[in-house]
């Protein structure tokens, strides 16, 4: 089924030079760039983006780090667009992704790790509604 999937492009990646490289992957790919924003989070955002992690102990140092520099998001759609871009991307650890994924051929550490997607449907429409209007859509 033709699905919509949010990923965003995270500061090391920014910074590094890859937003042409990783869109270009998802292009080709055949998935359709949807909508598509440079920003610089606040705190307050970052800390609802990822919520689920609020009390781990890596939390302080994943919003520093996801705060430090512009971001690029997106929604991404396609046929079953959250698992496909999933597998583009690669393990969270770049040291377990394949070759191949992005994770796997531009990253080496679990926190800077150059791009998240959401991991399903029911937080893809909740993490691209923190970034997009409706009406963007
Ligand atoms: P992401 O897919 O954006 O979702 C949560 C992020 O938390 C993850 O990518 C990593 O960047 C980060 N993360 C997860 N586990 C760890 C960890 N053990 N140490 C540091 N950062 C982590």
């Amino acid at each position: 089924a033709v699905q919509r999937t949010f990923v965003m492009i995270k500061p090391d990646g920014v910074k590094r030079g890859l937003i042409g490289e990783i869109i270009s992957r998802f292009e080709k790919r055949g998935l359709k760039i949807i909508a598509l924003k440079m920003v610089k989070m606040s705190r307050e955002t970052a800390e609802r983006l990822y919520e689920e992690h609020k009390g781990k102990n890596f939390f302080e140092d994943l919003i520093n780090y996801v705060t430090s520099g512009p971001v690029v998001c997106m929604v991404i759609e396609g046929d079953e667009v959250v698992q496909v871009v999933r597998r583009m991307i690669g393990n969270t650890d770049p040291k377990e992704a394949p070759p191949g994924t992005i994770r796997g051929d531009y990253a080496l550490s679990k926190s800077e790790n150059v791009i998240h997607a959401s991991d399903s449907l029911e937080k893809a429409q909740r993490e691209m509604s923190i970034f997009f209007d409706k009406l963007d859509l």
